[in-house]
């Protein structure tokens, strides 16, 4: 079988590991497999190199992705969907494995429609996909903010100030979930888990009169203007607060064992699955078994909040 391979969406540590064993794996099994440049992108360009057990060495160890990345909004229309089936078709291209987060799951749904054989890998550094434990690029993209934590705990402490920290993740806030508790964050706010300021500032000037030299503050992106919450902060609880917006540096650098493994479980995972005739299926990780569900069960909804936040209200 020729199966093609793209990575979509915002790239994420361990994508690379998962195209490596989709390639390594399904060459045992005497299949072929083709590298679609930059998502969505290059399948409506025709943009395809063959991959073999060479093209993805040492890639286990590297961030970002080899493949390229692209969000391509115009791919929901069936003019574009169409053409990249007949970009694969040109080439016997039978079945496409698509690495990416919601959107690209929609997009691989909408190809399996219109026949193609298609499985769904889970790879977002915001661990948002319905239906698995964790996403490739998840755990790498927890341990950059917690080293990021750890240092602005450092300069916090040395100043006697409240720091901020803006950290990825869209619509779900595990990212500051994970990192806050690792981090020990006062305040962990996020869409699941919203706080007034009055509550923050009130618990802040507590801290303040108890002699408390610093605070950390998680949030989630787009819940709060963060520079404008620290000027509050200032103002109103006599913390004095600062606010640093993590942004991009959370989706780089290597990605950590977890990712490793995670991308070359679920990349070896589906090419078992299209060896044994499998597909319009996404993957997914629960109880650390893999799983699959069909796209539909999976697209559009949204996770159910992380039974973490319990723990985190015993420890702040
Ligand atoms: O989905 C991954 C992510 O990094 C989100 O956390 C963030 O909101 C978004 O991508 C940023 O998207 P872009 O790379 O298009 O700016």
């Amino acid at each position: 079988m020729n199966i093609a391979v793209l990575t979509s969406g915002g790239d994420a540590p361990g994508m690379n590991a998962a195209v490596r064993a989709v390639v390594r794996s399904a060459e045992s099994l005497g299949h072929q497999v083709y590298g679609v440049k930059d998502g969505y992108k290059g399948l409506i360009e025709d943009d395809l190199v063959l991959l073999d057990h060479q093209s993805v060495s040492g890639m286990l160890s590297t961030g970002g992705t080899f493949l390229g990345t692209a969000r391509v909004p115009e791919f929901h229309e069936p003019e574009y969907q169409k053409k990249a089936i007949d970009n694969l078709k040109k080439r016997n291209v039978e079945a496409l494995i698509t690495i990416g987060g919601d959107g690209t799951y929609r997009g691989a749904m909408d190809l399996s429609k219109l026949g193609m054989k298609v499985i769904g890998l889970p790879g977002t550094i915001d661990n948002d996909i319905a239906g698995t434990d964790y996403t490739i690029g998840f755990s790498t993209a927890v341990e950059t903010i917690v080293s990021a934590i750890d240092k602005l705990r450092d300069t916090s402490q040395s100043h006697q100030r409240c720091s901020i920290v803006e950290v990825m993740g869209r619509s779900c806030g595990d990212l500051a979930l994970f990192a806050g508790i690792c981090g020990g964050a006062e305040f962990i706010i996020t869409p699941e888990n919203p706080v007034k300021k009055e509550d923050i500032i009130e618990t802040l000037k507590q801290h303040k009169e108890k002699g408390r030299r610093h605070a950390i503050i998680v949030v989630t992106e787009h819940v709060f203007d963060v520079h404008a919450l620290a000027n509050e902060i200032t103002e109103a609880s006599g913390f004095a607060s600062r606010a640093t917006v993590l942004g991009y540096i959370q989706r780089g650098g290597h990605p950590d064992s977890e990712d490793r493994i995670l991308g070359s479980r679920m990349g070896a995972y589906a090419i078992e699955l299209l060896h044994d005739g499998i597909h319009g299926v996404c993957v997914g990780i629960r109880d650390s078994q893999m799983i699959h569900m069909p796209f539909a069960n999976v697209v559009g909804f949204p996770r159910p909040k992380n039974p973490l936040y319990k723990l985190y209200k015993k420890i702040a």
